[in-house]
């Protein structure tokens, strides 16, 4: 798909999904800029992804941050919003942090507030928004509630948003388990049988890779005919569980 000359801002792009979408984009022929909280996990994505990018070092939940991004960019073709406050608010409900929880909402579901108001002004006619929830919205998984709680919120804006915003097009990718490092506070092994596990039960038999997700974001931004839309990009692993 081409994206040729197109200004695409991609929120969370050194690492994980968002450096997966940024390639992607950067290969399609668009002009990609990076955002992360590290100016050194931001220059290692750039020389990983291979094609010329920009960065640009902002905390997503920082007002002042988000306020000066916004004022500082050009028009915006693709605005994706591929950031976390990571593996925060996870666990069963016995255990479950109250301040933990918060704090996951504070990293994902403000952080998107903050970004989606400020970029406004910047967002062309025709644009494409497109945000990466997860699957727990949707899915019965013991242990994510709170994940569900704060994905789920996300992905009950995205109608509403398409419909507001037209012709702005608003739309979300919902990833199952893809291996990234959102998972590298789980010890390598743990990990590993996790992983196995996922994709034993999953029918596509594996889990994902950020590539899996970045096509379905390619996919929402080029067809100017979806808007409103959550894909799942799961492998089919939260079919079990009632997602
Ligand atoms: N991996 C999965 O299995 C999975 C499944 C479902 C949904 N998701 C969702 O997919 C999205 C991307 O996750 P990922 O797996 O690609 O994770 P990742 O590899 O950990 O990447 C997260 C990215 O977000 C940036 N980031 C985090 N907090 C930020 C903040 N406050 N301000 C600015 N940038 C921030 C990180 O850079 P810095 O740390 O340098 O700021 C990094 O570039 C997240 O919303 C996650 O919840 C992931």
């Amino acid at each position: 798909m081409s994206f040729e000359d197109q200004s695409v801002v991609i929120m969370g792009g050194s690492s994980g999904i968002g450096e997966a979408t940024a390639r992607a984009f950067a290969a399609g022929g668009a002009n990609v800029l990076i955002t992360g909280r590290s100016k050194e996990r931001l220059d290692a994505a750039a020389q990983r992804i291979g094609y010329p990018v920009q960065t640009r070092e902002l905390d997503a939940t920082d007002d002042g941050d988000v306020a000066a991004f916004s004022d500082a960019i050009d028009p915006v073709h693709h605005l994706v919003l591929a950031l976390s406050g990571g593996a925060v608010g996870i666990g069963p409900l016995a255990s479950l942090d109250e301040q933990a929880l918060r704090d996951a909402f504070d990293g994902k579901l403000f952080a998107h507030f903050k970004i989606l108001k400020a970029a406004l002004p910047k967002l062309r006619a025709g644009a494409s928004v497109t945000i990466i929830s997860a699957a727990s919205a949707r899915a019965a998984f013991p242990g994510t509630a709170g994940l569900a709680a704060v994905n789920g919120a996300l992905e009950a804006m995205v109608p509403p948003l398409a419909a507001e915003l037209a012709p702005i097009r608003v739309n979300a990718v919902s990833p199952g388990v893809i291996d990234t490092p959102w998972w590298h506070g789980m010890p390598e092994q743990q990990r590993a049988a996790f992983f196995a596990g996922v994709a034993a039960s999953a029918p596509v038999g594996r889990v994902g890779k950020p590539e899996d997700v970045a096509s379905s974001v390619l996919f929402l931004a080029g067809n100017t005919f979806v808007t409103g839309t959550v894909i799942e990009c799961t492998g089919g692993a939260n079919l079990a569980a009632g997602g």
